[in-house]
């Protein structure tokens, strides 16, 4: 596929079908390869690649030289042999020469130490230095090859924030005052905001006010909070300032750079950044340290549906995932055979539009050297090569689905910001990490074959049925005026504790907890009890037939109700025979409220009944560890059966599936580690 016969398949989406692609790094390899690569490129069905993401040392060796001549070749090749490019600015990774003319650009930890350059990222991003010359960079390759008919999309820097996503310098402490001067109208209102009353820490001077850098014991909560919103809006603003540059010279081609939407890396505020994107492109690799492996096909899931919420429902775009194993693990795992495709077919389930990898060549040399790529250190006759060859393949029949919409009536809120607040510490426990629970409760619903869209907080509810709140420790007034709008309009919601607890400035919500949702549950609670880690409590029921075998985990509250029925008690534990799930009836729908870390088990039974009162389904009917997902739109509707489990499993479905080519008529057997994606006939 050609970048000039490109069409759109959402908007301003850059490649038609269901492209296959991957970053490309020529430059680690001698020009003799290149046309190997190319040809390579052809077998499998690449139709675009990521070039240059790491050679700004290589593309400006000093800073009065530009060195195009490499990129200009490669890009001709790319062209002629029909590869859309996604051009990186290459500022991802700043060069020797600037770190030394300029060791102020250089990032600041907690801690007062200065970063050495010698690794990737090492930026500070409020530095103007860094800024302008990042920014005269982008201005030479928007210059030159905005034009370039291999052109499809920009990509700004790469990952922004992975590994600089908090810098303590003075420049930066600057740019934070700077910031909360827009914020707080003055410094009354700061000094309010921060209750700065508590250890004396009032401000008299805007001067004195500095980033939470390292000190006796805690710091300021909510001036740790401001840091860390400000240091996303300052790192947002790298990649704003690169676009607009973009924009001017290179108008109309769509830019964007690559979220990490993932469990463990929640330093950006990606809700603030959507808007900002031409298209949201994400990264996601299995991680063994987060989840077993049997739960990662659900970690993948959840962060493809939160990605597909920010995408506003629309397509987005798998820049990297990969092929195998990855290097930065304490144990790398490879992926098993099928896996490949599997983890593919999820993604473009959930609505991705392409399916990108790091990285084309596994590279010889360098941090990176054992990680996977499309062409592994053994050559194609290996079986990597062959389940990319496949999965082109798979891709260019499944293009048929492009445009069209993963369907989903269920959705779950996220918000970077209360997982902020939540994971600073100095809380009842240091055991309740934010993201944990949403990923938990998204298991829990994909082991029931529901499909879940992530949602904003203060996001438009009404095409839900039953929305799901999990852990929000922070919730400002807007959101809980929707769920209540939710609620009232006929939705069932569910909430579960450590939620609702202050508000956007941190500050407790007095009165009872949970304070912000006390009066949607219909409840109060007076105290926390958390449990120790090895601690679990049992419930009962009157009217679920699970008395005793209930268990609840970290979190347990001395709650009274106000108008909520008891769903379940506690049968032990520190508050023994109070609430431990609650439901409300509120207008034409049902608040629920879950005021402890349910076993697995337990949330997954819990949530179906919701389910059911809410009248969501699974698209099919499947087995556990079968994941079904249908996308739709005009042309037609898809079904994607992924079967992760170690039998075959048999669907209901009429039509014919892309992947084997075959028809069905009626029911599909899909094998074990399997894959089929039906086009639905009625
Ligand atoms: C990210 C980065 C790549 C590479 C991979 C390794 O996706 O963007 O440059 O480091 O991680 O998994």
């Amino acid at each position: 596929m050609t970048a000039d016969a490109a069409g759109l398949t959402g908007p301003r989406f850059p490649l038609s079908g269901i492209a296959l692609g991957c970053d490309y790094n020529p430059e680690q390899w001698p020009e003799q390869v290149w046309e190997q690569d190319v040809e390579l490129m052809r077998e499998a069905g690449v139709g675009f690649v990521t070039v240059g993401v790491f050679s700004w040392a290589l593309l400006q060796p000093d800073p009065e030289t530009f060195n195009f001549d490499w990129l200009d070749r490669i890009l001709d090749l790319l062209h002629a042999n029909g590869i859309a490019v996604d051009l990186a600015t290459a500022t991802a990774s700043p060069p020797a020469w600037l770190a030394r003319a300029h060791p102020e650009t250089l990032i600041v930890d907690h801690a007062g130490n200065r970063l050495w350059p010698g690794s990737r990222q090492n930026f500070c991003p409020s530095s103007a230095v860094f800024r302008a010359a990042a920014l005269t960079l982008v201005e030479a390759l928007a210059t030159r090859y905005a034009g370039h008919p291999a052109l499809a999309m920009w990509h700004v820097s790469n990952e922004i924030g992975c590994h600089n996503a908090h810098c303590y310098c003075d420049i930066s402490a600057a740019a934070f005052r700077r910031w909360l001067q827009r914020r707080y109208p003055d410094l009354a209102a700061l000094n309010n905001a921060w209750g700065t009353a508590f250890w004396s820490q009032w401000y008299h001077d805007w001067e004195e006010i500095l980033p939470p850098r390292q000190t006796t014991t805690w710091a300021n909560p909510t001036q740790q909070l401001d840091f860390a919103r400000f240091s996303s809006d300052e790192l947002l603003a790298t990649f704003t300032a690169e676009r607009d540059v973009l924009r001017r010279l290179s108008p109309g081609v769509p830019v964007t750079t690559n979220f990490m939407v993932m469990p463990n890396v929640t330093r950006m505020d990606y809700w603030q950044w959507a808007g900002e994107q031409d298209l949201i492109s994400q990264d996601h690799y299995l991680d063994g340290r987060l989840e077993p492996v049997q739960a990662q096909p659900a970690e993948l899931a959840f962060c493809a549906d939160l990605t597909r919420g920010l995408a506003g429902g629309g397509p987005w775009f798998l820049m990297e995932h990969s092929t195998s194993a990855v290097n930065w693990q304490p144990v790398n795992l490879a992926k098993a055979p099928g896996q490949l495709l599997r983890n593919s077919l999820s993604h473009v389930a959930r609505g991705a539009d392409a399916v990108g990898f790091f990285q084309w060549r596994a590279s010889a040399a360098g941090g990176e050297k054992f990680h996977s790529a499309l062409v592994p250190h053994a050559g194609t006759d290996t079986k990597v090569w062959r389940e990319v060859v496949e999965l082109g393949g798979v891709l260019a029949r499944v293009s048929e689905a492009a445009g069209t919409r993963t369907q989903a009536e269920t959705a779950i809120l996220f918000d970077w910001q209360a997982g902020w607040a939540l994971n600073q510490g100095s809380h009842p426990t240091s055991l309740v990490e934010y993201a944990d629970h949403p990923v938990a409760i998204h298991r829990a619903l994909w082991r029931l074959g529901i499909t879940v869209d992530g949602v904003r907080p203060g996001a438009d509810l009404s095409g839900y049925r039953l929305v799901v709140v999990p852990t929000l420790y922070l919730a400002d007034d807007a959101c809980v005026a929707r769920l209540r709008d939710f609620v009232e309009a006929g939705g069932q919601l569910v909430i579960t504790f450590c939620s609702g607890l202050v508000d956007e400035n941190d500050h407790i919500r007095l009165g009872g907890y949970p304070g912000a949702f006390r009066e949607l549950l219909g409840l109060r609670s007076e105290e926390i009890f958390p449990l120790p880690a090895d601690c679990s409590v049992h419930l009962a029921s009157r009217d679920l037939a699970q008395n005793g075998t209930w268990t609840g985990s970290l979190w347990t509250e001395l709650t009274h109700l106000d108008g909520a029925e008891a769903i379940a008690r506690y049968l032990d534990g520190p508050v023994a025979g109070h609430p431990a799930i609650t439901r409300n009836a509120v207008g034409a729908g049902a608040a629920w409220y879950v005021g402890t870390a349910l076993d697995d088990a337990a949330l997954t039974a819990l949530l179906n009944r919701v389910a059911v009162a809410a009248h969501v389904q699974p698209p099919v009917p499947a087995p556990p560890g079968v994941e079904v997902v249908r996308r739709s739109g005009s042309q037609g509707s898809y079904l994607f059966v992924l079967n992760h489990g170690i039998t075959a499993t048999t669907i209901l479905t009429h039509g014919y599936d892309l992947v084997s080519q075959k028809e069905t008529t009626g029911s599909l057997t899909v094998e074990p580690g399997g894959s089929a994606v039906v086009r639905e006939a009625y």
